[in-house]
């Protein structure tokens, strides 16, 4: 075996027995939480995200910087997932379950998508949502939800 090739399966080798690849770093001279997500599933998020979410929650997740008002219907606007919002203030499981279930009908418009979309779509959506968010705000997210 030539030695590229070995290097190459040793690797492939290494990946399968550490599962699923690590999506953190901390920055050693920051102590920040950095993102290491995987582009595929950022894509893959991002597909789910633009043929089922554009339309209310906005091409880049801005949605309306109004949404803290309730519309004529008393109910409230798709507010933006970009990290401008609360989205932050919610873990990952929370976030799916949003998704999933849909929201208080009383509260605002938030469908269900539990029959339309699968677990893995909903987890790549939740990869691109976070793939949006500002450094500073991913940092504040991980150490509150994840790094305890
Ligand atoms: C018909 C409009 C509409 C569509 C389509 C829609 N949403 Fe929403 N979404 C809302 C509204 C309104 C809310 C706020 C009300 C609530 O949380 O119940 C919301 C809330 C959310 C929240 C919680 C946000 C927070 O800050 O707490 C997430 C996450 C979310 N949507 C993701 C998605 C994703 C992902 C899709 C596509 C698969 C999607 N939404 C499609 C209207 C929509």
């Amino acid at each position: 075996m030539k030695i590229r090739n070995f290097l190459l399966v040793s690797m492939v080798v290494l990946i399968a027995a550490c599962g699923e690849p690590a999506q953190h770093r901390i920055n050693s001279e920051t102590g920040m939480v950095e993102r290491i997500f995987d582009e595929n599933q950022i894509k893959h998020g991002e597909a789910v995200y633009v043929a089922n979410c554009v339309v209310c929650h906005g091409h880049n997740g801005e949605a309306t910087s109004e949404w803290r008002k309730t519309g004529p219907d008393g109910k409230y606007p798709p507010p933006p997932l970009n990290g401008t919002a609360h989205t932050w203030h919610h873990s990952t499981e929370v976030l799916k379950r949003t998704i999933l279930k849909g929201g208080p009908p009383e509260f605002g418009s938030m469908p269900a998508w539990e029959d339309k979309l699968t677990e893995q779509q909903v987890d790549d959506v939740i990869v691109w949502i976070k793939s949006l968010w500002p450094d500073e705000i991913y940092d504040v997210w991980y150490k509150n939800f994840e790094g305890k």
